[in-house]
């Protein structure tokens, strides 16, 4: 079965009706950095395998207190540890799996396209709903402006959900070929393949009357064309020779909308989505007699099958053993695994509320457990003749770096039963 590219199928669905699951400043960061309000292991208010979160940001100089973005009330739904990934930027490291991938993508460009595309990899990753949702004509039912899918800093504001929020902005400032590189924030189950924090890399590029008019097909056949004729090189210049297939889909920022699948260790694996960028987006900045194509490929997924990086947690392991393994310009090493940790599981049961959401539950989790959660999995579900509904879900903790202990996953779990009980209001069973 392919699973996608692009976490979750967020955008690929018309409406939040349909599919349940799945600020105004966009200024360049010249240093992002972070400033650790904890500076020994003595003053951390847990126990010694929790990593201390900092209380203050730094974006190119300026600082930005973590009570500014994690706050206690109801507009806010980012919690510590995903303040603590803003600003990591792993993208920006070249000796890092997702900045190898992200310099051969432009690698490809620069090669095919020379002096053509802008690049930018540090816009500023928290915008408005304007520009992330109003500005790529996201429906205002769509299932990705719910609380249960994305951050939101308050109610205008939110942590990016994906590269496509930088599209209305940078057309307006006359950009008329662009690469924007950046991490990206969703609310998510917890799998090997799933992390509340990842990587996306959107392309845009427009046309003119005069680029079409001479081919003697329509702006959108031409546009159409051009787009797939730039991707399938992309693929084979990451992949070498590849079976691929198109495959038609929905998006709103899109007509005709498409995905790439590629066909690799037997099986088709979704590799971006992309399609013809709606006329209104252009007409909004401004762009009437205009045609463009624009994509959006996630970097991980990409990045776990080109190096066999088998958990997407491990991407942020700073762990020698993982970081060692890589080196600037070297596309095709595979990862070695240095630990083989068997997981440990613990099964919880509870009668869900009319507000219970899985997304909740795992933030619950990850916000106890961090990444030593690998895995959340529901196992049981029935209805009872009152009409109360129980689920059972199967936790799965294990380290990449070491074994844990007894006395460590008990208490893990026990911190985790006490607040999915207190912060959810479910009744355990
Ligand atoms: N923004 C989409 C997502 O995160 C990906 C995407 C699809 C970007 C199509 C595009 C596009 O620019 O044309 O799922």
């Amino acid at each position: 079965m392919a699973f996608t590219l692009l976490q979750s199928t967020l955008f690929s669905k018309p409406s939040l009706f349909a599919h349940k699951r799945s600020f105004a400043f966009c200024i360049q960061l010249s240093s992002f950095s972070t400033v650790s309000a904890f500076p020994s292991d003595k003053f951390q208010p847990h126990k010694k395998w929790r990593r201390p979160v900092a209380s203050v940001l730094e974006l190119g100089g300026i600082k930005i207190a973590k009570t500014e973005i994690v706050r206690d009330d109801p507009t806010n739904n980012v919690p510590d540890s995903i303040f603590s990934k803003l600003g990591m930027q792993l993208h920006r490291r070249d000796q890092h799996p997702l900045g190898i991938l992200k310099n051969a993508i432009y690698d490809y460009f620069d090669t095919n396209y020379p002096n053509k595309f802008d690049k930018f990899d540090d816009l500023y990753p928290i915008v408005s709903t304007i520009a992330n949702f109003d500005d790529v004509l996201v429906p205002t039912d769509h299932v990705s402006r719910s609380y249960n899918d994305t951050y939101y800093v308050d109610s205008k504001t939110v942590l990016r959900c994906h590269t496509s929020a930088y599209q209305a902005e940078l057309l307006r400032g006359g950009h008329t070929h662009f690469l924007v590189t950046g991490d990206v924030y969703r609310r998510d189950s917890i799998d090997s393949t799933h992390y509340p924090v990842f990587h996306q890399m959107e392309g845009v590029r427009v046309f003119t009357l005069a680029d079409w008019e001479a081919s003697g097909t329509d702006a959108t056949s031409y546009a159409a064309g051009d787009l797939k004729k730039c991707l399938e090189g992309l693929a084979c210049h990451l992949f070498g020779g590849v079976e691929m297939r198109w495959i038609d889909t929905y998006f709103p920022f899109t007509n005709p909308s498409f995905e790439l699948e590629i066909y690799f260790q037997d099986d088709w694996l979704e590799v971006l989505g992309c399609g013809v960028m709606e006329q209104e987006i252009l007409k909004r900045s401004g762009r009437v007699d205009n045609v463009a194509w624009a994509f959006g490929l996630g970097l991980e997924r990409l990045a776990m099958v080109l190096f066999d990086i088998p958990d997407i947690r491990l991407f942020w392991s700073n762990d020698e053993r993982f970081t060692s393994q890589f080196s600037e310009g070297q596309l095709g090493i595979k990862f070695k695994p240095f630990s083989n940790y068997s997981p440990r599981y613990k099964d919880m049961s509870f009668w869900i509320s009319n507000s219970f959401t899985e997304n909740n539950l795992c933030e619950v989790i990850r916000g106890i457990a961090g990444d030593l959660v690998e895995e959340v999995k529901l196992i049981d579900n029935f209805t009872n003749k009152k009409g109360m509904t129980s689920h059972c879900y199967r936790i799965a903790y294990r380290s990449m770096e070491r074994s844990l202990t007894d006395e460590e996953i008990n208490d893990l779990q026990w911190r985790v039963r006490e607040q999915v009980k207190t912060k959810l209001h479910v009744v355990l069973r």
